[in-house]
């Protein structure tokens, strides 16, 4: 299990989840839509232990969609209450445990309390290193990759027109700031697709979809899903044995 969570970097394995079926969790118990994004705060707490005790290096949790606005505006209230929330209590227990909180996606279309609340807790929590945890808010990977793009465009006006490598290098290390690649991608809700979230950093990330409603997510589902993670071969093009794989050969004077 060691090297499994040294990840692909060595900073860590990790682990993005899209938290959906709050919605549905609530529905089917007969309860209004927040009760079940209310729920899905606890699972939030009970990933994260789980996430320290597995030594996993970086978590990111789709939190909200920048399509989630397009959702009733109560809706929309409620979940960023319960963001606040999350955020202004958990943050020294974060601090306590190591934890560094990172928000990823738009900031210019989130209200001022909400705004305060993110840095607030970045802030609380800067120097944890045992896990990284980004929350993606107000979060469109296509919308991330387009503007990483038009910063690398505006950093290349006033040089030779770039190569397509150097371009493509400039890209990563842009997007690498959004937690790099994805080792494990993990869908609850029973939905098979990725609405928009780290399409990028997901390349060649081991894809999980679960039934299970977030809501009813539990570490030891985190567990199942590393175990599952652990028994796929990895090959990233390659061949499974790498002696069979091409060395570059190194050239010398
Ligand atoms: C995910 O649960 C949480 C957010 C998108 C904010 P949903 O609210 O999408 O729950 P379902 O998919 O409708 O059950
Ligand atoms: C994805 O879930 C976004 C989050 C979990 C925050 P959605 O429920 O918004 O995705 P779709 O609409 O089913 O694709
Ligand atoms: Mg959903």
């Amino acid at each position: 299990m060691a090297s499994l969570m040294a990840g692909e970097q060595g900073t860590g394995l990790h682990v993005a989840i899209i938290m959906d079926g709050n919605g549905r969790w609530a529905t089917r118990r007969g309860l209004p839509r927040v009760a079940g994004h209310r729920a899905g705060v606890a699972a939030v707490r009970r990933v994260v232990e789980r996430a320290l005790d597995a030594g996993i290096g970086r978590l990111t949790l789709y939190a909200f969609s920048s399509d989630n606005w397009r959702r009733p505006a109560s809706e929309v209230q409620s979940i960023f209450w319960l963001l606040r929330a999350f955020l202004r209590l958990e943050a020294e227990r974060l601090r306590q445990r190591s934890v560094r909180l990172r928000v990823i996606g738009r900031r210019d279309r989130l209200t001022q309390p909400a705004l305060r609340a993110i840095e607030k807790a970045e802030s609380v929590t800067a120097d944890g290193s045992r896990l990284q945890l980004y929350v993606a808010i107000d979060y469109s990977s296509r919308d991330a990759i387009t503007r990483a793009a038009a910063a690398v465009t505006e950093n290349l006006l006033n040089r030779r027109p770039a190569s397509a490598d150097l371009l493509g290098s400039l890209l990563a290390h842009t997007l690498a700031a959004n937690g790099g690649e994805v080792d494990l991608l993990i869908r609850t809700g029973g939905e098979k697709r990725l609405s928009d979230f780290l399409l990028w950093e997901s390349a060649y990330a081991e894809l999980l979809f679960v039934d299970c409603m977030w809501p009813d997510f539990s570490g030891s589902d985190l567990d199942a899903a590393l175990e599952e993670f652990s028994r796929r071969q990895r090959r990233f093009g390659a061949l499974p044995n790498p002696r069979e794989n091409h060395v570059p050969v190194a050239t010398h004077g």
